[in-house]
């Protein structure tokens, strides 16, 4: 059983949980993931882990309320326990030997995108970060952020707080700039991390996504996270969950993971907690 030590609402539907779990908290590292089990009716959930406190023996996640489980777990309170937290799964991110990266994170990817930030400041490199997000009443991490960068750049669409536009239109503008990245990682919605790689492709800049495909086992064992990467299949809980964003179909990951759209929908308006 893993006891939550800390709950936080970061906006009406994101919320953070730091989870007491020693051994994961000392091997994690940037890019990988548990799966979580509420109880025993629990689905399996995959969640890149988002933080790490070593000394704590703590692993933090966070979501947003999507599904049934999102829900219930939202609804968990400080002193609860999970009956299953599993990890670290998938490979860790390979940052390569660089000097400059861009790290974007788009709503809620944010959360996976952090521990990347972090890791690289930490190496030394020269960090950019930007974080887009629909409008400020959803903006999150951006104290944490200020910690682990170089220079944060937050944009919103609908221009209420930083600046406002996609983070692509940021993005094109530090290229612009004269910034030369030797890495950008992306990781959020979809279509965010497929336009970002379209922004950079032409410059032939190393780009790292973050693909979050419907997961079952996590071990490469059920086939129910494969996506197309380079014309090859590849499964992201094993291979990835980090790829060159320049090779991935997604398209395909779109049309796969909308599968249990209404289903999920459904699911959390007959939540049964
Ligand atoms: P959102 O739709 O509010 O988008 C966040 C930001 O992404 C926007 O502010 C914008 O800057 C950028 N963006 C979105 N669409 C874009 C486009 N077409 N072109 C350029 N930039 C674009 O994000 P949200 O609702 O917080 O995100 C939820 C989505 O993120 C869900 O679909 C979820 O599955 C996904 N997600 C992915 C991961 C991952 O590992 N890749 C992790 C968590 C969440
Ligand atoms: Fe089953 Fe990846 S989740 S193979």
């Amino acid at each position: 059983m893993y006891k939550i030590l800390r709950r936080k609402q970061l906006n009406d539907t994101v919320v953070r949980l730091d989870v007491e779990a020693p051994f994961i908290a000392k091997k994690a590292k940037a890019g990988q993931f548990i799966i979580l089990r509420i109880d025993e009716r629990g689905e399996r959930m995959p969640l890149t882990i988002a933080d790490t406190n070593a000394e704590e023996g703590s692993v933090s996640i966070i979501f947003q309320i999507v599904g049934q489980t999102t829900m219930l777990l939202s609804q968990m309170k400080e002193g609860d326990f999970l009956l299953d937290f599993v990890g670290p799964l998938g490979a860790a991110t390979e940052f390569g030997d660089i000097k400059k990266a861009c790290v974007i994170g788009g709503g809620v990817g944010n959360a996976i995108a952090y521990p990347s930030a972090k890791a690289l400041f930490n190496m030394g490199v020269d960090v950019d970060v930007i974080a887009g997000f629909r409008s400020k009443d959803i903006v999150i991490l951006e104290d944490e952020y200020k910690e682990v960068c170089n220079r944060l750049f937050i944009t919103t669409d609908d221009g209420t707080y930083g600046e406002k536009g996609f983070v692509t239109n940021k993005l094109q503008d530090l290229i612009d700039a004269g910034n030369n990245y030797d890495l950008v990682i992306a990781i959020g919605p979809i279509p965010m991390m497929k336009f970002v790689s379209k922004v950079t492709e032409p410059y032939n800049i190393k780009t790292l996504v973050s693909l979050n495909p419907i997961m079952i086992d996590g071990t490469g064992m059920c086939g129910g996270c494969r996506v197309t990467v380079g014309g090859e299949i590849k499964f992201a809980c094993v291979d990835g969950p980090d790829f060159d964003g320049h090779q991935v179909d997604y398209d395909e990951l779109m049309k796969r993971n909308s599968t249990y759209r209404e289903f999920e929908a459904h699911d959390r308006e007959n939540c049964r907690m």
